[in-house]
């Protein structure tokens, strides 16, 4: 396994080998990040392949322009939100594309950089926006949103048992003062769980308000449908997914897309029959093996699902 100090790429032997059908294809990388996946991608095709690679972080873009700068014009990088796939392809007059890759969340570069405040180890301003010319970042959710989607949100997206005790705990303490470090925000969960579990609920409470902030799961949802519609007969798309909110909507994504038919929901009335789009080629989903898990922690979440354009 290749190590890089920026991120290290997660499962990229089994990316390559669900993603490469034909090493003359146009590939888009829809999180670039520091252009692991992608530099490995581009090592395997050939004088006609290109790999449209995108983020929304600034300091991923440059990362990765300099890690592809040996690759010349086969590597485009572009600043965009992978939801705009179609549009970005427009804007470099391709149609369709051979494959697709989504690498989720955040990388390592971005948790460790403190200044992102994605990270409830380092005290730092609460930031967590990807992109950093965004409006709305976590100040703003944590300090204007009334105590019911607040607590919403940490039981939706951080699956939080006391979701409700914390918001509650958020609103107490802005009457008084703005909460606007990541210290503020990891004191005042402390304070209302403590316990030998913090940790694990720091961590669901940080990552609720960053999939907020960066609107991931509505990201996801409409990118999904828009890169199988990219796709090649015969074309794959390949992601790598965190944690289980994620997961599952890949899942019913694929699910839908390879129905042969749409039920009607009544026993008396046939369901509908349709002419599935994918195949989907992991039937569960591909993890990390021990000794990736071991050099890389981060790969201990990480869950691949693949399919192929019918
Ligand atoms: C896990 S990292 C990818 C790491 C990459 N595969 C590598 O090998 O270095 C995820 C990247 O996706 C980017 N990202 C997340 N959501 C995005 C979105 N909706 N549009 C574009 N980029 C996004 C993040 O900024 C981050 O750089």
């Amino acid at each position: 396994m290749e190590t890089y100090t920026y991120h290290t790429p997660v499962l990229t032997q089994e990316v390559l080998t669900y993603l490469l059908t034909a090493k003359n294809g146009y590939y888009v990388d829809g999180t670039l990040g520091g252009g692991g996946h992608a530099k490995a991608v581009l090592e395997r095709l050939d004088r006609l392949g290109k790999v449209i690679g995108i983020d929304l972080d600034d300091d991923a873009l440059a990362a990765s322009r300099e890690r592809l700068a040996q690759f010349g014009d086969h590597a485009i990088i572009v600043k965009e939100n992978f939801r705009n796939i179609k549009f970005v392809l427009s804007q470099h007059g391709v149609n369709t594309v051979q494959g697709v890759l989504l690498d989720l969340g955040v990388s390592s570069f971005q948790i460790d950089e403190s200044d992102k405040g994605f990270s409830f180890r380092a005290d730092a301003q609460l930031d967590m926006r990807m992109d950093r010319h965004q409006q709305i970042d976590a100040k703003q959710v944590v300090n204007q949103y009334d105590e019911q989607p607040l607590a919403d949100i940490l039981w939706k997206y951080g699956e939080e048992k006391h979701a409700r005790r914390i918001a509650r705990a958020m609103v107490h303490y802005r009457i008084q003062h703005p909460i606007e470090s990541t210290g503020q925000l990891a004191a005042i969960i402390e304070r209302t769980v403590g316990g030998q579990f913090l940790n694990k609920t720091l961590a669901r409470v940080f990552q609720a308000v960053r999939i907020e902030v960066n609107n991931e799961m509505e990201n996801l949802r409409h990118a999904i449908r828009d890169c199988i519609d990219v796709l090649n007969p015969g074309g794959r798309i390949v992601v790598l997914s965190y944690h289980s909110l994620e997961d599952r909507l890949i899942k019913e994504a694929f699910r839908a897309a390879s129905a042969h038919s749409i039920p009607s929901g009544h026993k008396i009335v046939p369901d509908t029959p349709v002419q599935p789009v994918l195949n989907v080629l992991t039937r569960k989903p591909v993890t990390a093996s021990e000794e990736e898990m071991a050099a890389n922690p981060r790969s201990r979440s990480a869950k691949l699902r693949a399919a192929e354009k019918v």
